[in-house]
């Protein structure tokens, strides 16, 4: 019989980390002040900056978002033919590819990172693939070394989907050292956000003025178009946002480790409640806070826990429920068959993440558990 009062408001899945409302209008002045508003002013200039050294690489474009940044990418590294990639991701992965007209080839993935699994890419590769689109989900990163070792032998190109993955290092290493390229979204719901936005890391000069012509247009700076570009440019204000909470980054992680740190030692003993820890070697930056539910031991469903949350006004997330090789546009596709997606099928059907921010305080934690704990059947 459960007795616990859950919340009285919405408990969202996240909430967004703010500047201080004082130094984001005297942003906004300096901003006004010069009257550059977009096209490469003085705030992305300096968030740009900022952020190659944050993320430790030499070149860094900021965009208006994550998925457009990717769709460039894929044009910049001259993609064509198929990419394998996974289908346990967000819609935006699977769909870049298809506005690049690529065909996405869909990879099981590993039972315990979640991540495609790197034993199972060479099966795929065909005289048309190009690239390996591999996702670091949850920020926890992909086995990079093996995907390196595959691309090298087969002379494909490597582009990271590190959406999730700001800040995560691997034995120091930066995630951004990895591969051609990697996007990172700065999206209001992302552990680090410019309100809409996102990054390309690049590994070298060309690829840089290529991504950054591309974000433009495709214009030179003598007024003429040399490719047919889009319009992926980052505006001034949301890249002064962007500056300030670069400064409490470090913080929000440190806040975001003492939580999830709570939510294990209170969910250690659930039965049924599988958790994910952390991987030797790797900083983490703890964006997500993931639980498997074991049906057979919990006595619900993940689909049946997720409702009974919401009754406690608890928004907990099916990240990623469906699979993109379920979508309607990718479902006839033959690596979309479940035979070839046994892993990916049953993760999508037991994940279930959970509130996580740096604004939560002990007490909603322990709240959130002790109900976890009590729908246990
Ligand atoms: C794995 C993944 N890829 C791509 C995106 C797209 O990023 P954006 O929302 O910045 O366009 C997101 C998040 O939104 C994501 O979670």
């Amino acid at each position: 019989m459960i007795e616990l009062d859950g919340f009285t408001e919405p408990f969202y899945i996240t909430r967004p980390l703010l500047p201080e409302l004082d130094e984001t209008f005297k942003m906004i002045e300096e901003i006004w002040q010069s009257n550059h508003l977009s096209n490469n002013g003085k705030m992305v200039k300096q968030l740009e900056s900022e952020l190659a050294d944050f993320l430790g690489i030499n070149y860094l474009s900021v965009f208006a978002n994550g998925t457009v940044a990717l769709q460039i990418a894929c044009k910049a590294l001259r993609l064509s033919g198929e990419v394998i990639t996974t289908p346990f991701t967000f819609a935006a992965t699977s769909n870049c590819l298809n506005w690049n007209k690529l065909q996405p080839v869909f990879c099981d993935i590993e039972e315990d990172t979640f991540n495609i699994n790197p034993d199972l890419i060479e099966s795929f590769i065909t005289e048309k693939t190009s690239a390996i689109l591999p996702v670091h989900v949850f920020g926890n990163p992909c086995n990079v070394e093996i995907i390196q070792q595959i691309a090298d032998k087969y002379g494909l190109k490597v582009l990271y989907d590190a959406a999730h993955a700001f800040g995560v290092k691997i034995n120091d290493k930066p995630i951004a050292a990895f591969g051609d390229i990697s996007m990172f979204s700065f999206h209001a719901t992302k552990i680090f956000h410019t309100i809409e936005g996102g990054a390309l890391t690049l590994n070298n000069s060309s690829l840089k003025e290529r991504v950054d012509l591309l974000k433009n247009f495709g214009l030179k700076s003598d007024n003429t178009i040399v490719e047919p570009g889009t319009n992926g440019k980052l505006n001034e204000v949301q890249a002064g946002i962007g500056i300030l909470l670069l400064k409490k980054i470090q913080e929000e992680i440190r806040m975001r480790k003492a939580i999830t740190n709570l939510y294990r030692q209170l969910l250690a003993d659930v039965p049924g409640v599988k958790l994910i820890h952390d991987v030797k070697g790797v900083t983490h930056n703890y964006s997500y806070f993931v639980i498997r539910v074991e049906q057979e031991e919990y006595g619900l469903s993940r689909d049946e826990l997720y409702k009974a949350l919401l009754e406690f006004n608890i928004i907990s997330r099916k990240y990623f429920f469906p699979l993109c090789s379920d979508f309607q546009c990718y479902k006839n596709l033959i690596s979309s068959s479940k035979l070839n997606l046994p892993v990916a099928n049953r993760v999508a059907e037991s994940v279930l993440s959970l509130p996580l921010h740096g604004r939560m305080s002990n007490n909603d934690v322990q709240k959130i558990c002790r109900i976890i704990q009590q729908l246990r059947k």
